[in-house]
């Protein structure tokens, strides 16, 4: 009945109440191979989604690291029992790198004294094997006593007795291996040591680089927060950009990312000031991120500093050699052989094999910072001297610059290009033809639908979480890069993290905190799980034109699948949007799984970590092929759809991405 009336009204008003059927036809032939890694973040410590975040180390300033930037303080540390804290620099530090150390005073009458660390804002404590270890100085006879505790009721979960081995005038390290009894109702937990007064020379020990895992993804010594690597993982991404945007720049030319800084054992990595507003302890450094990049199996795209910083000091071009010197090492620590200078220094941390590296970004957004500058020196000769210098000794290397040709930048040959695009949803879906056929290649290097429509405001304007109207923005958006696989390189959403009680920027794939219950998939993240799931390796042509629905058609050789993704951004009244859609080649009879998503009514809903709804709807549906071949469905204003004739052969972790 209804049914009928639709129709009547439809033939009455044929334009206002139902849509043509979209007519797709896929030819076999025409398309173009892609490269299989259309699909990746950018991550960036910024505000505590670095450490805090993806970095799984509990004590949040376990060294008092200090920078240019930032002197050292007590920030996340308190007193246990009286005991009075306060920074210092002694004479013999712990290391060249880590300086200050923390000084726990107390009388020798004082008992069970020490000092505790409240953590990122909090501590995830289960039956599980915490394993860390803390730097002494001092004499001391007796044991020390490391446990996790109830900020709030003060209950211990667990906690270990460790014996001293503590000398004069030594610095001595101390293991902690700590399984708790039993798992906390909450993340208001703290770590705590104490010691007994009575067993120091005059009540007074010194304490540096106070360390703490719980177990890590793939059990790796100084590694990643399970949970948080688990969403990222599940997003099949198969492209990294590291080591964050601005954060390679640095404040200023003398604190950029400096990647040697953050090799080798953690008493050795002096920290960073970061750029946003709070020092960094390197932890994360360029090793862990290439294990990382490895062990999801993501093609890198690694930023080396290029002479501009956010404050706008430019490197004159006869300064600019050492940088030019310190990225071609860093390129050799990345894949040069162990027998290289940096390789071998690469095999000393642990990893003969060279990673793979074919891409490599100089700088980020040289456009920005420095005024007309920051791109005037970037084109006539910062980027040229580097990119003569790594084609000349790589010549396999894609150097990308950090301008875009749609930005009005010129790149000069063999240069890709980097286009970045923070944007609301229209924009998105107006920019749909503009990557068809440039001349350049490009990487999306940073891209989000980050405010509503006609809000766009830098100025605190950004929406609070990722959106589903956002989202199906950037659908299209992908949809657009996709079909041009030929030349766009891969696409980078930015940026990925959220640490939800250290925010500066609002619009992040994942929301976390200390409480892993709380680690959210963002809208977006179920749209770009969708497409990355099923990978093209080449694209096939098509006949429809678009809006409102916008599309991508091409085969995996490595399943044999025919697959359609496709959005469906403001349809007609809203009306649902028939497909028809024919492979040439695909038989009449055919199965093919159908998924689409759908979101609220209201396309502002959100997925908010405080309440854990998820707001985005997942259907899978069998499809046919009728007697024509042709795939008849009906895709929802405001959807998101993959169509694959090898549903078996979704994803998996042992599909490799096509090189
Ligand atoms: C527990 O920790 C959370 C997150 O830091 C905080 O918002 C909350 O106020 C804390 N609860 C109590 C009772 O301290
Ligand atoms: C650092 O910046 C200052 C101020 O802009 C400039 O004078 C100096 O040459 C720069 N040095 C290097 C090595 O980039
Ligand atoms: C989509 O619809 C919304 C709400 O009706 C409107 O604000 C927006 O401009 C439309 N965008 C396009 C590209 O049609
Ligand atoms: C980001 O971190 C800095 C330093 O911790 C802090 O001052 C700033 O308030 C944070 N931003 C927000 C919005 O939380
Ligand atoms: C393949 O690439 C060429 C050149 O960029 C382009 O003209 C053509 O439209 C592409 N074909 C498909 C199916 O994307
Ligand atoms: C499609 O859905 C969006 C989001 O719900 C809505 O804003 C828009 O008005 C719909 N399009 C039309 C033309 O009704």
């Amino acid at each position: 009945m209804v049914y009928l009336n639709l129709a009547v009204l439809a033939g009455l008003f044929a334009l206002s109440y139902a849509s043509p059927p979209v007519k797709i036809s896929v030819s076999a032939k025409g398309g173009n191979a892609t490269n299989g890694h259309q699909y990746g973040f950018l991550h960036e410590d910024i505000n505590n989604s670095g450490d805090g975040g993806l970095y799984a180390e509990l004590i949040r300033n376990r060294a008092f690291q200090s920078s240019e930037h930032y002197p050292s303080t007590l920030d996340g540390w308190s007193a246990v029992n009286g005991a009075q804290l306060s920074l210092r620099d002694l004479d013999v530090p712990l290391s060249e790198a880590l300086k200050t150390s923390l000084h726990v005073a107390t009388n020798k009458r004082a008992g069970q004294v020490g000092f505790s660390n409240a953590g990122y804002w909090g501590m995830d404590v289960r039956v599980q094997k915490y394993t860390g270890s803390f730097w002494v100085r001092g004499a001391y006879k007796g044991e020390f006593t490391a446990s996790l505790q109830s900020d709030i009721t003060g209950e211990t979960f667990g906690s270990v007795k460790i014996k001293s081995k503590c000398r004069r005038d030594e610095w001595t390290e101390h293991a902690v291996v700590l399984v708790p009894e039993k798992d906390a109702p909450n993340t208001n937990n703290t770590f705590a040591i104490t010691f007994d007064a009575a067993g120091t020379a005059d009540g007074s020990l010194d304490f540096n680089l106070i360390s703490l895992f719980p177990p890590t993804y793939k059990g790796r010594k100084n590694g990643m927060r399970i949970d948080i690597v688990e969403a990222l993982e599940q997003l099949h991404p198969t492209l990294f950009r590291l080591p964050g945007g601005n954060m390679l720049e640095g404040l200023s030319n003398t604190s950029w990312w400096d990647w040697k800084d953050s090799l080798g054992p953690l008493k050795d990595r002096p920290g960073f000031s970061g750029v946003w507003d709070y020092p960094q302890t390197h932890g994360l450094g360029l090793m862990e991120y290439l294990l990382f990049a490895e062990d999801l199996g993501m093609e890198l795209v690694v930023g080396v500093f290029a002479g501009l910083a956010l404050n706008g000091d430019i490197t004159p071009e006869d300064e600019l050699q050492p940088f030019i010197d310190d990225a071609l090492d860093q390129i050799e620590f990345i894949r040069g052989p162990p027998d290289s200078k940096w390789g071998a220094v690469r095999a000393k941390l642990g990893h003969p094999e060279p990673f793979k590296l074919k891409f490599v970004e100089i700088g980020n957004e040289d456009w920005l910072a420095g005024g007309s500058e920051g791109w005037n020196t970037y084109r006539e000769y910062r980027f040229p001297m580097f990119l003569e210098a790594i084609n000349a000794a790589y010549p396999d290397i894609q150097v990308i610059s950090s301008g875009s040709y749609f930005d009005g930048h010129d790149i000069p040959e063999p240069g890709a290009g980097d286009y970045h695009l923070y944007a609301e949803p229209d924009t998105l879906v107006e920019q749909f033809s503009r990557f068809d056929n440039v001349a350049t290649p490009h990487i999306i290097g940073e891209v989000a639908a980050t405010h509503p429509n006609g809000g766009t405001s830098w100025d605190g304007g950004l929406m609070p979480f990722p959106w589903w109207g956002g989202a199906v923005a950037e659908a299209v958006g992908l949809v657009s890069y996709e079909r041009n696989q030929d030349r766009i390189i891969g696409t980078a959403y930015a940026p990925i993290l959220r640490n939800i009680n250290r925010w500066q920027w609002s619009v992040t794939m994942i929301q976390h905190s200390a409480d892993p219950a709380q680690t959210t998939r963002s809208t977006s993240w179920y749209i770009w799980e969708l497409f990355a799931a099923h990978i093209f390796t080449e694209t096939l042509p098509a006949t429809a034109d678009f809006d409102p629905l916008y599309y991508v058609t091409g085969k995996s050789d490595q399943t044999g699948g025919y697959i359609f993704k496709g959005a469906v951004y403001n349809s007609t009244d809203g009306a649902d949007v028939p497909v028809r859609l024919a492979f040439e080649g695909v038989k009449p009879g055919t199965s093919a799984e159908l998924t689409v998503l759908t979101g609220p009514e209201n396309p502002y809903g959100v997925n908010d970590p405080f309440t854990g709804t998820n707001v985005v709807e997942t259907t899978r549906s069998t499809v046919k092929s009728g007697r024509d071949g042709v795939f008849r469905f009906d895709l929802p204003n405001m959807s998101v759809a993959v169509l694959d004739t090898s549903p078996k052969a979704r994803w998996n972790r042992g599909m490799k991405p096509v090189s």
